[in-house]
């Protein structure tokens, strides 16, 4: 497995998406302290101050279809989870349960971001994976933040990347990553509300999330739900 490690970049999965294109094996991961332009899932931004967090992504390989996608990263999510003994909120925030009625705290989340052939076969997928480390206090307008010091203290930021790194390795296309992901779940059995869309065609779908389908599909209220954001999950 190749780690390449860098100092500033404007985005992991910018690097890693290059190097994807001119033919990286599968298990290439691309690290770096600081990221100028780290996203997030559905726009937002990534932000984490150098030496606290864990910014990478990886390669991925796994072939198959583009619909069969979003396992990946629910698997990948399922399986730093369980290797870091935190949950997870659909589909793939690492979270920890802060108690009832008040969100889950956000320890890290993961970014698929892949390259299908015209017929729908993938060429390649890169996950791109940010975790809090060692912050030890997050800015006032991150409240439902936190880190895995903050949660156990005295962590390993190079033993948590080992370990997060051989978990995506092992679980993103294992057979078992939706019932792993399904034990892991901080969603399930929850009232939630969840934000699809933006602009005009912004809609809430709220309900009781009571599975999660076999194509990744969050079932809330009996309907499936494939894209969003789990606003608040109230006990
Ligand atoms: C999310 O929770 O919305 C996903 C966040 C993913 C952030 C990571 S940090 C390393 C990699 N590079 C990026 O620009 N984003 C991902």
């Amino acid at each position: 497995m190749t780690v390449l490690r860098l100092g500033e970049v404007t985005s992991t999965q910018d690097v890693a998406k290059d190097l994807a294109a001119d033919g990286a094996d599968h298990g290439t991961v691309v690290r770096a302290e600081r990221q100028t332009a780290g996203r997030g899932r559905l726009g937002r931004r990534w932000a984490s101050a150098p030496g606290d967090g864990l910014l990478f992504s990886i390669v991925l390989r796994p072939g198959g279809l583009l619909r069969d996608a979003p396992l990946l990263t629910l698997g990948a999510a399922a399986g730093i989870a369980e290797a870091l003994d935190v949950q997870v909120k659909w589909p793939n925030d690492l979270v920890v349960d802060a108690g009832p009625d008040v969100p889950p705290l956000k320890i890290g989340g993961i970014l698929g971001e892949l390259e299908a052939e015209p017929g729908g076969a993938v060429r390649h997928v890169v996950l791109g994976v940010g975790l809090n480390v060692l912050q030890q206090v997050f800015p006032a307008e991150l409240p439902f933040a936190t880190s895995l010091w903050i949660q156990d203290g005295g962590v390993d930021r190079e033993e948590v990347f080992e370990r997060a790194v051989a978990a995506i390795l092992e679980w993103h296309a294992h057979p078992g990553r939706l019932n792993l992901w399904r034990s892991r779940a901080h969603t399930l059995g929850r009232k939630v509300e969840i934000t699809t869309g933006n602009g005009p065609g912004r809609s809430i779908i709220a309900g009781l999330a009571t599975g999660l389908a076999d194509d990744g599909a969050l079932i809330v209220d009996g309907r499936p739900v494939y894209v969003g954001e789990v606003g608040s999950c109230p006990a």
